[in-house]
This record gives structure tokens, sequence and C-alpha cells, in this order.
């Protein structure tokens, strides 16, 4: 009797944000924030970025080191698949700082990820208006502040990383840990672990990555805080045909496929792109 009413309740609070991708014109209703000037995602596009080269590069702190998978928890929360830190020790956080990020540092919050039904539609930036299957976003909050909570809408509060890929028959993919996963958190509400360790570098390989767009945007999922850094960067790397596969069967909390969980392009409302070069 008990466990059904804290089931439920668990459910709930999982699904605090309650929001569906299917009616996006709700969002802006519910959540005055989502109705800002400077939302994301946006479309970005090489020919109009103001390009930028001889940028200090951007120093990844433990990303290369080795964290107990257990600590990494990885929830299917109904809208995405979240990868989590809190349980690492915080010696171990990965953490970026440098290049454009200025004198700050931020610690990884969240890897998660949105994706499609099928190869042209997944990804939330479009890049010279193509679209890929999946994009996954490295969120990093400012030191500074204590929670994500706390610097949700500060001044140089979060930065978010973007890596868009693109599907493959054959090819070498570096998301196979994360989808071997899929199947234990096939429901709304499950949750599983890394197994053995866990090597944030060898999923992205952002280290010796360049050409990436800059731009100052928003959360893309309600309540739409603004002054999120975003750093897409441009070249799409490879998920196999059969691992979008595995995304595309997970399901969301009405049992229906979680597809499609993807914002549309916002106004740019003449927002400054960079392209770093
Ligand atoms: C979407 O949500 C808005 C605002 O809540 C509502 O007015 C509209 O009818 C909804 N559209 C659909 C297709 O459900
Ligand atoms: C996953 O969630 C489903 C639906 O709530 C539940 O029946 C199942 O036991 C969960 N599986 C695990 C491994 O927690």
């Amino acid at each position: 009797m008990w466990s059904t009413l804290i089931t439920i309740f668990l459910t709930r609070l999982v699904f605090v944000n309650g929001f569906s991708y299917d009616n996006q014109t709700a969002w802006k209703k519910e959540h005055t924030k989502c109705k800002g000037n400077y939302q994301s995602p946006i479309r970005l596009d090489r020919k109009t970025a103001i390009i930028i080269g001889k940028v200090p590069e951007i120093a990844f702190l433990n990303y290369n080191t080795v964290i107990g998978g257990d600590r990494v928890d990885v929830l299917n929360n109904g809208n995405t698949i979240r990868i989590s830190f809190d349980q690492v020790d915080n010696s171990k956080k990965p953490m970026v700082k440098d290049g454009p990020l200025g004198r700050d540092q931020f610690v990884m919050e969240d890897i998660h990820f949105h994706w499609g039904s099928f190869p042209t539609r997944g990804t939330e930036h479009k890049l010279d208006g193509v679209s890929y299957s999946l994009e996954a976003h490295l969120v990093h909050r400012n030191v500074k502040y204590e929670s994500f909570e706390d610097a949700k809408g500060k001044e140089n509060g979060i930065v978010v990383l973007a890596v868009p890929f693109k599907e493959k028959s054959e090819g070498v993919s570096t998301l196979s840990g994360v989808v071997n996963l899929l199947e234990k958190v096939k429901f709304t509400g499950n949750e599983t672990t890394f197994h053995g360790n866990f090597v944030l570098d060898k999923m992205f390989y952002l280290k010796k990555e360049k050409l990436y767009f800059m731009y100052e945007g928003s959360l893309t999922t309600p309540v739409c805080d603004e002054k999120v850094l975003w750093i897409v960067y441009s070249k799409a790397r490879c998920v196999l045909k059969s691992e979008m596969f595995k995304f595309r069967s997970l399901k969301r909390i009405d049992g229906e496929p979680l597809i499609n969980n993807f914002r549309k392009p916002q106004k740019p409302n003449g927002r400054k792109v960079i392209l770093v070069v």
C-alpha cells in the first residue's frame, strides 16, 4: 500500500518540472522565462558568425581522471537520460576553465542528451542548417555558486558544452559506455550506475577540438533560465544506427517512446554568435 504511494511520489519528484516536448507553446505560457529574448537553442551559421582565432585553449580538468563508475549515476527522468556527478568526490569532478571562460572554474553538473526519431532530427542547435541524430550537453556551473539552483540565471553562472553526433551504419562510436546502460533505464524513474571506470574524455575527446560556436542563451528546458554561455562544437561525432535504436527504445512516463526531446530553434534577436577557429 505505502510502497505504491511512495513510488508515485518519487515518480512525481523525478518529474517535478513536468513539461512535454509535444506542445512547446505551453512552455511560454507556463514559464515566463521561456519567453525571454535570449533563449536557446538557435541556428548557428558559419557565414554569419564572427570568426575569432588565437583564443587560448579551454582547460579540461579531471576529464581524463578515472572515476569509480559506481559514483556516476544514470537516470531516465522521462525527458532525457541524465548522467550526474553528485556522488563523485570533489577532487575528481570534471571541470573546465580558461579559454573564453575567464578566470572562473566551472564544475560538471550533469551530462544529458537530446535526440530525434530519425537521422536528420534530434540536435537542438542547427549547424549551418543541418540537424543530426543526437546532441550531448555537458552542463557546468561556476564553483563560486553553491549549487546548480543557485547558479541558474546568474552572471557567469552556467556553461554548457554541446556536442553533436551524426548517425552512421558503421564506424567508431565513443558512446558505447552509455548505450550499454540504456537497457537498465528503459522506463522513467529507472536509475543505474556505470560499472568499472568512467573516463569522460574517452566519450567526447574535447581537448584537441577547436572549431566551436559560442553565444549567450538559456537552458533549453523549462524554466529556461538565461545567462547561459553556450559552447557548441561544430564537428559532429559518430553514433551508430544500432545505438540510436537503443536511445529511441527508451520510454517516457506515459509509456510512449522517448524521442524528439529537442526544443525548436529560438529567435536570435540580434545576439552575437562567435565561431572560434
Ligand atoms: C498547447 O498548449 C497551449 C497552452 O497551454 C494550448 O493553448 C494549446 O491548445 C496546446 N496545443 C495543443 C496542440 O495541444
Ligand atoms: C524500471 O521502472 C519500471 C517501471 O516503473 C519498473 O517496473 C522496473 O522494476 C524498473 N526497473 C528497475 C531495474 O529499476
